[in-house]
Formats: C-alpha cells, sequence, structure tokens
C-alpha cells in the first residue's frame, strides 16, 4: 500500500502546536489530524452517556463507536456543532483522564492513522512521535514555558494576567502537563529523533517557518 508522509508536531497543553500543525497542513496542502479533539471528543461523549469515566471498557467502547464528522474546522458529534463545547476547561480535565486509558488509546489508534491514508498528514498531540506515526519523516516538539503557555491560553480569552482566573489557568496547565508526562502508558515526552523547538519567544508564523524548512531540507 502506497504510505504518505507525516510530519508529527507534539508537546503540552497552550504550546500553539495545534495553531502550527493546521498552519502547516494548509501550506502543504496536506490533512491535518487534531489527535486531541479526538481524546476531548470521547470525553465529552462519555459525560453526554452518563458512563462513568473510570469504567475503562465502556469508555474505550465510546471511543470506537464516536459518532463524529470533521468539516472545515468545524466538529460535530451526534450531528450537533461542538468544536467549542470541547475546549472547555471541564472537559480538557477529563479528556486528559481518560486518555490514562490504555484500551481507550487503542481504540482511538487505527482512527488516528487512517488520517493518513489517501494524502500526506500533519499531525498534533501528545504521542504522534512516539506510539501512533513512529515513522513520521519530520518529528517537532514543540514547548514554551507555563507561565507563557497561561499567558497565551488568557489573551484567547480575554482574561487579565495577575487575577485569580489567570492563576487558575496557569495551574489547570501545571496540572495537566503534570498527569500527561506522569502517565504510564503514552506519556508526553520528546521522541529521541524529534527536534525541539521552544517557542517561548517566536510567533506562530515563525514557528510555521521553521518547520516547513525543516521539512524542505529533508524532502530535497
Ligand atoms: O490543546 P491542548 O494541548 O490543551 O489539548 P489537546 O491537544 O486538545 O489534548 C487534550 C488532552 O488529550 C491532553 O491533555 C492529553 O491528555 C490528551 N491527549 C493525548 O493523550 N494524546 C494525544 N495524542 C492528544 C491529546
Amino acid at each position: 500500500m502506497m504510505t504518505y508522509p507525516v510530519i508529527a508536531i507534539d508537546g503540552p497543553s497552550a504550546s500553539g502546536k495545534g495553531t502550527v500543525a493546521a498552519k502547516v497542513a494548509e501550506i502543504l496542502q496536506w490533512a491535518y489530524l487534531d489527535s486531541g479533539a479526538l481524546y476531548r471528543l470521547t470525553a465529552l461523549y462519555t459525560q453526554q452517556c452518563g458512563v462513568n469515566p473510570a469504567n475503562e471498557d465502556a469508555v474505550a467502547d465510546l471511543a470506537v463507536h464516536l459518532p463524529v464528522m470533521f468539516h472545515h474546522g468545524d466538529i460535530f458529534l451526534n450531528g450537533s456543532n461542538v468544536a467549542g463545547k470541547i475546549r472547555s476547561e471541564e472537559i480538557s480535565l477529563l479528556a486528559s483522564q481518560i486518555a490514562a486509558l490504555p484500551k481507550v488509546r487503542q481504540a482511538l489508534l487505527q482512527r488516528q492513522r487512517d488520517f493518513a491514508k489517501s494524502q500526506g498528514l500533519v499531525a498534533d498531540g501528545r504521542d504522534m512521535a512516539t506510539v501512533v506515526f513512529p515513522d513520521a519523516v519530520l518529528k517537532i516538539f514543540l514547548t514554551a514555558t507555563a507561565q507563557i503557555r497561561a499567558e497565551r491560553r488568557a489573551k484567547q480569552l480575554g482574561i487579565a494576567l495577575d487575577t485569580p482566573e489567570f492563576r487558575q489557568i496557569l495551574s489547570d496547565i501545571e496540572k495537566r502537563d503534570e498527569a500527561d508526562r506522569k502517565r504510564p502508558i503514552a506519556p508526553l515526552k520528546q521522541a529521541a529523533d524529534a527536534i525541539l523547538i521552544d517557542s517561548s519567544h517566536l510567533s506562530i508564523d515563525e514557528v510555521v517557518e521553521k518547520v516547513i524548512l525543516l521539512y524542505r531540507q529533508i524532502e530535497k
């Protein structure tokens, strides 16, 4: 079977990987996979179905049968647009919780690989380079300090710095980082052959440019 090239972009929450990955995909005219959205959708579906998030088999079953449709940046679950809903802080934490369940990760594995079946793919997440696409032609690990990531998220939400709301965002980011790094299965970590980009002092476009440049170099 013909295989298509994959660029894997992993990193912690709010490192900008989603925006970067989507832009790189647009420039190369490749498909884009937001793997975190699949975990978030599974979390929301778990909540909607009234399933106990600690029930691994039941949550994995929901992940296999996720009635999802991606369409031009919108995400439909069971026919209703949930693109905004899955970004709530509550769903973020629940996603991180169910993402620690091995059977849930297994259930979402093939679904993720299918995205590279018909064209090149830029995939972002936590384990794109280490687990899902170990043969990716380019692996990027994108980071930024927790403080800067919290500031970016606050800006998105229109929240002022040095407020209790801001401190809550920072603590949520730190909590989720810790959970993602410490879990025994598919923890967030840089692949041995990944290139580290610290975006703390770079704009999104500067990161995109770096990734495209790296890809052009290996393409030669
Ligand atoms: O946008 P943000 O980085 O905050 O989150 P996300 O990429 O949408 O991922 C949400 C949660 O799903 C993360 O906290 C991870 O626990 C989990 N996740 C994962 O385990 N593996 C992935 N490949 C992507 C996300």
